[in-house]
C-alpha cells in the first residue's frame, strides 16, 4: 500500500503580478461533433461571436488532435489523459452496450474531489463507470433530457448559475450535446436538431436563443464534403446549430463573470472528435482528429489572441490540469492499491504553451489509439502525427471501415451512396470503394497531401520515416501498456512463462 498526501501548492511571488493562488478554477467546455465552423479558425460565413471573443481572450491551438475520433472514448480520455485503450472505453457508453473505464482509474474528477475542489457536470457525460467519474453536482443525460442539459442553453445557463453559487475553488465540466446530429434519434426537429426550441409550432422555445438561418449556396465547404445540394443543406442545418452552442458559450462565460469568477478560472473550449461527416468522426485523417481548442487564462496574459502551431492532444488536458491546480503531475497514475508502472500519463501540460511557443517545433508528435465507436464497428487502429507525416496503422485492413448508425442516415451520405450505387458523380474527393477499403498501413506528407489522398507508404524514399513513426507507435503502445502492440500479425503472451519477458510471437499471416 501506499499512501500520497496531495499538496495544493500556493506561491505568492512578491513584487510580481503572478500570484498562483489565483489559479483556483476551471471552466471545461465540449462541443459535441463540434468543428472549425467559427470566425476564429477563418470560416467567414458561420456566426460565432461568443466562441470569437472567447478565442480573442485565448491563446487559440491550430494543431490540437483528439486521441480518438469517437466520442465516448474521447471523453473518457480527455479526463483521463489516458487513451481509448489504457482506461478501458473502447467505443461509445450507453445503450446496452456500455463500455467503462477500468475500475481503478483515477479521473480527473476524482483526483479533484480527492484535493477538495468542487467538481461540476452539466450536459453530455457519456462515460462511466461512476465511481470513476464521480461529480459533486451532476446534471447530465443520466437523469435528464440531453435535449434541456446538452442543448437547451437557458436550462444549461440557468444550472450553470446554481454551481457557480459557490465561494470553494471549482472545476466545471459543460458537455454540450450541440452540434451533434439528430436525424437518427430526433428527426422531428431536424438533422442537426436545428429546430429544436425555436419558437415555431410544435417546436417549444428557447428564450435566449436567436437562431442563424443559413443558405445551403452559401456555404463554405471543407474539402471532406462532397459538393452536393444534399450536403450542403446538411451542412446550413449543422450551422444553425452551432449558433445555439456559441449563444450558449455566450451565456456560460457571462455567468462566470456575474458569479465573480471569472478573473479566477481557466477557461479551455474544445470538441469531442471530428465533424459527423465521412472522413470526419471515427476516422484518422486531419478532418477526423483536429480539434479546435483555446484558452484562456487569467493569468497569463501573454499570448492573448495569438495562434500555436504546437502539436498538442486532448492528453494534454488532464496534465494541463494537474499543473493548473499544482497538483504533482504523476499522483494521476496511482492507482489505489498498488503503483503500476503502466499507468503514466503520456501528456503534457499546455500552460508553458500560454507564455511561449516553443523554439523547435520538429520533434513534436501526437498519438491516436481507437478500437470501435458502436459495438459492430471494430476497426482498431493506431496513429502517429509529427508537424509534417502521419501514420496510420489499420489492424483489421481486411474489412471495409464501417460506418456508424447517425452518419448512414444522414443525407450526406445517402446521397454518396446513392450515387454511387447508379453510377452517378459522387462530388466527393474519393471514391465510397477507396473509403472503405483501407491498406494496412497509410503514410501521408501532410505539407504536400495535407488532404491525406496519395498513400507514400510503398515508396522507397518513405522507408526511413515510415520506420521512424512505426517505432514510435510501437514505443507508444508499450508505455501505455496497449493489449492490441503485437496485432495483426502476431500473438502477444504477457502470462505464465512469458509474464516477465512479454513477446509478440510471429503468426505468418502477413501476406
Ligand atoms: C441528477 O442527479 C444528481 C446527482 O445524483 C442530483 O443531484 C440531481 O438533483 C439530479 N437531477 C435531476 C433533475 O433529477
Ligand atoms: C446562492 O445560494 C444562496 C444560499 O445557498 C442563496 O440564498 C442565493 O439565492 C443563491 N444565489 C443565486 C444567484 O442563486
Ligand atoms: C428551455 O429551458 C427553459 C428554462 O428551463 C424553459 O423555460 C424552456 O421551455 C425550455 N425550452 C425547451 C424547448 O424545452
Ligand atoms: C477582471 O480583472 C480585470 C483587471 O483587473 C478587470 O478590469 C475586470 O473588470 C475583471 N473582470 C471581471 C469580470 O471581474
Ligand atoms: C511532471 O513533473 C516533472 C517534474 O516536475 C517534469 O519533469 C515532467 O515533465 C512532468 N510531466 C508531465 C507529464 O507534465
Ligand atoms: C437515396 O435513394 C433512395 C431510394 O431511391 C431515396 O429514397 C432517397 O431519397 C435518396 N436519398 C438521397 C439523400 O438522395
Ligand atoms: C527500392 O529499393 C529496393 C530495395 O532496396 C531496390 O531494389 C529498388 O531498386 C529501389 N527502387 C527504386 C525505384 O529506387
Amino acid at each position: 500500500m501506499y499512501n500520497y498526501i496531495f499538496l495544493i501548492l500556493i506561491y505568492f511571488e512578491i513584487g510580481e503580478t503572478k500570484i498562483l493562488s489565483d489559479k483556483l478554477n476551471v471552466l471545461l467546455i465540449l462541443a459535441d461533433d463540434g468543428g472549425f465552423e467559427m470566425g476564429t479558425y477563418r470560416n467567414k460565413i458561420c456566426q460565432t461571436p461568443n466562441l470569437d471573443q472567447l478565442a480573442k481572450n485565448s491563446l487559440i491551438f491550430n494543431k490540437a488532435f483528439t486521441s480518438v475520433s469517437s466520442c465516448s472514448p474521447s471523453r473518457a480520455a480527455l479526463l483521463t489523459g489516458m487513451p481509448s485503450h489504457q482506461n478501458g472505453i473502447y467505443g461509445l457508453h450507453q445503450g446496452v452496450h456500455h463500455f467503462d473505464s477500468f475500475k481503478n482509474i483515477r479521473s480527473i474528477s476524482k483526483i479533484l474531489k480527492e484535493n477538495k475542489i468542487r467538481t461540476g457536470i452539466i450536459g453530455k457525460k457519456h462515460v462511466g463507470p461512476e465511481n470513476v467519474y464521480p461529480f459533486d453536482f451532476s446534471e447530465t443525460e443520466e437523469n435528464n433530457s440531453i435535449l434541456q442539459v446538452g442543448r437547451n442553453i437557458t436550462h444549461i445557463k440557468l444550472l450553470t448559475r446554481q454551481f457557480l453559487n459557490t465561494s470553494e475553488p471549482f472545476f466545471l465540466y459543460i458537455g454540450f450535446h450541440d452540434p451533434h446530429r439528430c436525424g437518427h434519434t430526433n428527426p422531428e426537429y431536424g438533422e442537426f436538431c436545428q429546430r429544436f426550441g425555436n419558437g415555431e409550432p410544435g417546436m417549444g422555445f428557447i428564450p435566449d436563443w436567436q437562431p442563424i438561418i443559413y443558405q445551403p449556396d452559401e456555404l463554405e465547404l471543407p474539402y471532406f464534403i462532397p459538393n452536393t445540394w444534399e450536403a450542403r443543406k446538411d451542412v446550413a442545418a449543422q450551422y444553425t446549430t452551432i449558433s445555439r452552442l456559441d449563444q450558449g458559450v455566450g451565456l456560460i462565460i457571462n455567468e462566470l463573470k456575474t458569479s465573480g469568477h471569472y478573473n479566477n478560472t481557466l477557461i479551455i473550449y474544445t470538441s469531442d472528435n471530428g465533424i459527423p461527416f465521412p472522413s470526419g468522426r471515427t476516422n484518422f485523417y486531419d478532418s477526423g482528429i483536429a480539434e479546435p481548442l483555446f484558452i484562456s487564462s487569467p493569468i497569463h496574459k501573454e499570448r492573448k489572441g495569438q495562434v500555436t502551431n504546437s502539436l498538442s492532444s486532448l492528453l494534454d488536458i488532464v496534465p494541463t490540469l494537474l499543473d493548473w491546480y499544482g497538483i504533482k503531475n504523476d499522483t494521476a497514475a496511482i492507482t489505489y492499491n498498488e503503483v503500476e508502472e503502466t499507468d503514466i500519463l503520456t501528456g503534457k501540460s499546455l500552460l508553458p504553451l500560454l507564455e511561449k511557443e516553443p523554439a523547435d517545433k520538429s520533434k513534436e508528435i501526437v498519438f491516436g489509439s481507437h478500437n470501435l465507436h458502436e459495438i459492430t464497428m471494430y476497426y482498431p487502429m493506431r496513429m502517429a502525427r509529427s508537424q509534417r507525416y502521419k501514420l496510420i496503422h489499420n489492424l483489421n485492413y481486411y474489412a471495409p471501415f464501417p460506418i456508424d448508425q447517425d452518419l448512414y442516415v444522414s443525407p450526406t451520405f445517402q446521397d454518396i451512396l446513392n450515387r454511387t450505387k447508379t453510377n452517378q458523380n459522387p462530388f466527393w474527393y474519393k471514391s465510397l470503394r477507396e473509403y472503405y477499403k483501407r491498406p494496412e498501413w497509410e503514410l501521408y506528407d501532410l505539407k504536400y497531401d495535407p488532404e491525406e489522398l496519395n498513400n507514400i507508404v510503398k515508396k522507397n524514399s518513405s522507408q526511413a520515416i515510415f520506420n521512424e513513426l512505426r517505432n514510435k507507435i510501437y514505443q507508444w503502445q508499450r508505455q501505455t501498456n496497449d493489449p492490441w502492440i503485437c496485432s495483426p500479425h502476431a500473438v502477444f503472451e504477457n502470462v505464465g512463462k512469458f509474464k516477465h519477458d512479454p513477446q509478440c510471437l510471429d503468426l505468418d499471416n502477413a501476406w
